[in-house]
């Protein structure tokens, strides 16, 4: 990456899917891969960022020069985000963040009893960990600029404004599916405040680069030393 557009920068970015445990050895997750938010961790070292990663399960090899922080819960994910982030000057946040979680995880495998009784799921909401970074941010007024994706099947312009208004962010990634999840290839759409951009289908790589340089463009100029 030439010039090193993220030079000086600490770069966040939270990748992959959660895994909400129902009991010690079963559990709900979903199909995210961890493709697009590893890439982009690998654009913005390229960038000449410092990197740091935190991963949902997936099996996926960390780039290289990038500090990767592996999590497994939306609850673990929050913890560990909402401490990097204040050290941070962009925060990415590629995770497909699993929007429930079982109420209590039972301590013991729950037990077929041979009755034929199934057992039932109470579920609770997930904090939105992005939305609660970008509350923190306008608060503090601090200098984090915040990134959120959004995965639409239908209506994706109208969908991805709405969201990013809704978390509060200045710039939001549409995937322009369908099924990304776990592809090599994606399109993208960006949405801020001034309208729309569009990033046509490409390896998720070649789209890191574009989104980084997008990024780097509506960064704050550096304070002069
Ligand atoms: O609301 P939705 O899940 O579509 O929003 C997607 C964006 O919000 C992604 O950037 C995702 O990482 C983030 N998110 C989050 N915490 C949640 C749900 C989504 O940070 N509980």
């Amino acid at each position: 990456f030439s010039p090193k557009v993220l030079e000086g920068q600490h770069v966040l970015i939270s990748a992959g899917p959660t895994y909400e445990a129902i009991d010690p050895v079963r559990g709900l997750t979903n199909l995210s891969s961890g493709k697009m938010g590893f890439a982009i961790a690998r654009a913005a070292h390229e960038a000449g960022a410092h990197v740091t990663l935190v991963a949902g399960p997936v099996s996926l090899p960390t780039p290289r020069g990038v500090g990767r922080i592996n999590v497994r819960s939306a609850l673990n994910m929050q913890k560990t985000l909402n401490v990097l982030s204040q050290n941070a000057t962009v925060f990415i946040s590629a995770a497909a963040v699993a929007d429930w979680r079982p109420m209590q995880a039972a301590e013991q495998k729950i037990k077929k009893d041979g009755s034929g009784q199934v057992p039932t799921l109470s579920f609770v909401e997930n904090p939105d960990i992005l939305a609660g970074i970008a509350t923190g941010v306008r608060a503090l007024n601090n200098h984090l600029f915040c990134v959120g994706f959004a995965a639409e099947s239908e209506d994706l312009l109208a969908h991805a404004q709405a969201k990013r208004k809704r978390k509060g962010v200045p710039l939001l990634v549409g995937n322009i599916g369908p099924d990304t999840f776990g592809q090599d290839d994606n399109a993208l759409l960006l949405v801020d405040e001034q309208g729309e951009m569009d990033l046509p289908r490409a390896p998720k790589l070649t789209l890191a680069r574009q989104l980084v340089a997008e990024i780097a463009r509506r960064m704050p100029a550096p304070k002069p030393i």
